[in-house]
């Protein structure tokens, strides 16, 4: 969502904020633009429509060595060229490039409209540069700080005049902004990607702070001017990661990449000689840990549903009260926070506004909260008690897959551990770590059938409507089913616990409407045939996930995509890398945009 560039340094400017917002395009976004400044003169060059399209406009000589960039994901006004990113102010000598929601924007465009300032746009985001062009008396950073006291919202944003060359200022207030520093050069962005191929060396901008970056060095200070030291770290991802690697997708790299994606997750944790499990990150002893009365899980989209799959192996396996909640619920809801609960925070970007917000409440409430993420330094990352990375590499597809398997393998390997505190054996946990430890080769053994799984997409691609059901530990599962086929195909998709169809979605159901059945061989197996045949029994298409050999599945089901035959707590994996297989080819199959699908964003950094 929203994604900002900057750069100052001794190269041309253009091909680097260009290059940079075509590394941020996976954020999601509908418009680009980009202001270089030179000898004196700023210009912006700007437009609906993807990189490529700004692109093909901004003049091959377009000189100068500093500059900022955008892309824009609309929420005020239309996707329009002069909606979009960077704005100027009145003497076209500021201009600005912001992610975020200015929500004082309406009285303050009234009070500068007052003062004949000129607005050109329909953004929240255009104030900004008129409110620094009034305070403005020849010190940029002083003017920005000015300004940003008088905003109410969340901003990350990148400024810049022509009377200051080769600097830019940049502020952050809810929306994430990175420092990238180079060999004469400093790049501003809102995440590493679009710096990844200049410099490994970033300083992570906290909420409150402004950075003013020049070639030779760089500044950060508060909004009242103390100075503050920062922490250089080291970006431990490769520039090869954020390649496609020979895939046609992001996607589909990533849903190959989960075998290994999913033994990083595990690596020195699963120990199987104690048959336990080791999180060093938690930050928690032992003592605390057995003195978990309940676990509350709190995040949003598909790692919502790996916190149910987390919570039913809590409850299930270490017997621990367990839920899963709805992060954007959890903090309009004044959540109480009970002695003795451990909360979890799951985030693959760490940046998703609802999550964090989430966070930050129950933390002034007096929890202690754990992040699960994937982005290392990002800002849930970073302001959480403690917390496990997922190890997942990028994941830059907007629909999230590898994450998805690495979460629920750490809340795996968290439940083993818990469980190992409390009721389980040895004999017990061995048997289960040995499970886990074979993971990645039923997810690669999946992985091998994607032809027959292909072969469906394009058989079921002319459907309007899919229901995905299951049960249990699998229920979860089908809600991720659905979403990832809605997501990337734009087909209509709800995931229903199987039981449930009985109380409404069953009266969807006809010759026209497929459903796709989640039949591991599991406790609750006979009660989902039951739900099979309610549906057959109304001309329902049923598609059977089900474990290798189930005839009596495959004789009910008009198809079936068979799976190795798991352990139950293990079946999550190998039921949801066929929905993944199934999403993505149905979607190709429409010629839909799998790695950028419409109206969505890859990090929702606003409400
Ligand atoms: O980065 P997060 O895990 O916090 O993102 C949460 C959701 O926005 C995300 O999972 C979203 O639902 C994906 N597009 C699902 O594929």
């Amino acid at each position: 969502m929203c994604g900002i560039v900057g750069y100052t340094g001794v190269k041309p400017a253009a091909p680097i904020l260009l290059e940079g917002l075509r590394r941020l395009e996976y954020r999601g976004y509908d418009s680009a633009g980009v202001c270089v400044g030179n000898d004196g003169a700023l210009s912006v060059v700007k437009r609906a429509g993807k990189i490529k399209d700004l692109r093909a406009i901004v003049p091959k000589d377009l000189a100068g060595f500093w500059g900022i960039g955008h892309t824009r994901w609309a929420t005020h006004g239309g996707v329009t060229d002069l909606n979009a990113h960077p704005h100027a102010d009145c003497s076209g000598k500021i201009t600005i490039a912001h992610n975020g929601i200015i929500e004082n924007f309406a009285g303050l465009k009234e009070k500068l409209l007052s003062e004949d300032h000129l607005f050109l746009s329909e953004t929240d985001s255009e104030v900004i540069a008129h409110l620094i062009e009034s305070v403005y008396d020849g010190d940029l950073e002083r003017a920005v700080k000015e300004a940003l006291a008088l905003l109410k919202g969340t901003y990350g944003i990148v400024v810049m005049h022509a009377d200051e060359p080769g600097k830019v200022v940049g502020a952050r207030n809810g929306s994430p902004l990175v420092l990238g520093i180079g060999e004469g050069e400093m790049f501003l962005a809102s995440d590493v990607t679009a710096m990844m191929a200049y410099t490994k060396q970033v300083v992570y901008i906290e909420d409150g702070e402004v950075v003013t970056v020049q070639p030779s060095g760089f500044r950060t200070s508060d909004l009242h001017d103390n100075s503050i030291t920062k922490k250089v770290e080291h970006i431990g991802w490769e520039i090869e990661e954020i390649e496609k690697q020979g895939f046609a997708t992001y996607m589909e790299k990533e849903i190959f990449e989960q075998p290994e994606a999913i033994l990083r997750a595990m690596r020195g944790r699963l120990d199987l000689e104690q048959a336990t499990g080791h999180l060093g990150g938690l930050n928690l002893s032992s003592r605390e840990l057995l003195n978990v009365e309940r676990v509350k899980i709190v995040a949003a989209g598909t790692s919502f549903h790996a916190g149910i799959v987390g919570a039913y192996l809590l409850e299930s396996i270490a017997r621990i009260p367990a839920t899963a909640e709805l992060a954007s619920e959890v903090r309009y809801r004044n959540p109480i926070v009970e002695r003795g609960a451990l909360h979890f925070v799951v985030s693959q970007s760490g940046e998703t506004a609802d999550t964090l917000y989430a966070m930050r409440e129950l933390k002034r409430k007096g929890a202690t909260v754990l992040g699960v993420c994937n982005v290392v330094g990002s800002t849930i990352a970073r302001e959480s008690d403690g917390g496990v990375y997922i190890h997942s590499g990028p994941e830059i597809a907007v629909a999230s897959t590898k994450a998805f398997t690495s979460q629920m393998t750490v809340f795996h390997i968290f439940t083993l551990l818990m469980a190992r505190m409390r009721n389980m054996s040895y004999e017990q946990g061995a048997q289960i770590a040995k499970e886990l430890e074979a993971i990645p080769g039923y997810v690669s053994q999946i992985l091998a059938e994607k032809e027959q799984i292909r072969a469906l997409a394009t058989k079921y691609s002319w459907a309007k409507d899919v229901l995905f059901l299951g049960r249990g530990i699998n229920y979860p599962v089908a809600l991720e089913g659905a979403l990832k086929l809605k997501e990337i195909s734009y087909i209509h998709a709800e995931g229903y616990s199987a039981a449930e169809i009985k109380h409404g979605p069953i009266a969807r159901i006809n010759e026209r409407t497929p459903s796709v059945f989640l039949v591991p061989d599991d406790r609750l197996r006979d009660k989902v045939i039951s739900n099979m045949k309610e549906v057959k029994a109304r001309a329902g298409k049923v598609i059977a996930v089900c474990s290798q050999g189930d005839d009596e599945v495959a004789s009910i089901a008009d198809d079936t995509i068979q799976v190795p035959r798991v352990h139950e707590i293990v079946s999550p994996f190998v039921m949801v890398v066929p929905l993944q297989l199934f999403a993505y080819y149905c979607a190709l199959e429409l010629g839909r945009d799998v790695d950028q699908p419409r109206n969505l964003a890859k990090s929702v950094t606003v409400e």
